[in-house]
C-alpha cells in the first residue's frame, strides 16, 4: 500500500476541568500537526467545525452520571440537520472507570449514536477493552470502545502510552505515512 502523505484532519473536543483538552493537544502533537490542521473546543466553534475535513476527530469526557461534557450537551442539539454522509469521524473519551464504573465513558458512546445518526462514517479507531475495569459502558459495541478511552484518574501513566498507540493505530487504517515523513507540496 502507498502511504498518503498529505491529509486534513480536525480536531474538536469539549472538557470542563482540561484533560480533555489536553488530550487533545497531545493527539494532535502524536499524528503531527501537519495533518492536524485545526483543534477546536467545541465550546467555540459549534457546527463550524465539522466543516469538511478528510478526517474528524472528536473528543468528550463524561459528566454527571452517563451524561455528555456540558459543552457537547448544548451542542448537540445544533448539530440536527448537519449531513455528514461522507465524513470519517474517529472518538476519543476521557472518564473514571471506578467512581463511575456503570456509565464509563458513556458520553463517547452518545457522541457516536448521534454522529451515526447525521449519516458519518464511524469505522475507524476502535480500541480493546483490555487493560481497563468497569461494569457497563455505552460505548461498547462488539466488545470493543468505539474510540480511545482514556482514565486520567485511574490510570494517567497510560494516557501517553495509549494515545501513542491508538495515533499509530490511525494512522495504519488511514494508510498515513509514518510520523517524520514530510508533508507533500
Ligand atoms: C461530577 C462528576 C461526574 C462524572 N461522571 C462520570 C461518568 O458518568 N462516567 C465517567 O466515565 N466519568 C465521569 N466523570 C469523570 C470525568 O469524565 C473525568 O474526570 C474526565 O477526565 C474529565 O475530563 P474533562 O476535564 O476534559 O471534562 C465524572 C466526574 C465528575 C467530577
Amino acid at each position: 500500500m502507498v502511504n498518503r502523505l498529505s491529509m486534513d484532519i480536525g480536531l474538536v473536543y469539549g472538557s470542563s476541568t482540561g484533560r480533555t483538552r489536553l488530550a487533545a493537544e497531545r493527539i494532535r502533537e502524536e499524528l503531527g500537526p501537519e495533518f492536524v490542521r485545526s483543534c477546536s473546543d467545541i465550546r467555540c466553534c459549534g457546527r463550524r467545525a465539522f466543516e469538511a475535513e478528510d478526517l474528524l476527530i472528536v473528543g468528550a469526557s463524561t459528566w454527571s452520571v452517563g451524561e455528555l461534557q456540558t459543552d457537547w450537551e448544548r451542542a448537540v442539539p445544533h448539530l440536527d440537520g448537519l449531513d455528514l454522509r461522507g465524513t470519517r469521524i474517529a472518538l476519543f473519551g476521557l472518564g473514571d472507570q471506578h467512581n463511575y464504573r456503570d456509565t464509563f465513558v458513556d458520553g463517547m458512546g452518545l457522541l457516536h449514536d448521534k454522529l451515526a445518526s447525521l449519516g458519518a462514517r464511524l469505522d475507524l479507531g476502535a480500541w480493546s477493552v483490555d487493560g481497563y475495569g468497569f461494569r457497563e459502558s455505552l460505548a461498547v459495541r462488539d466488545g470493543r470502545f468505539v474510540g480511545l478511552a482514556l482514565d486520567d484518574e485511574n490510570q494517567p501513566e497510560l494516557t501517553a502510552p495509549r494515545i501513542r498507540a491508538w495515533c499509530s493505530q490511525l494512522r495504519a487504517e488511514l494508510g498515513l505515512a509514518p510520523r517524520g515523513v514530510v508533508r507533500a507540496a
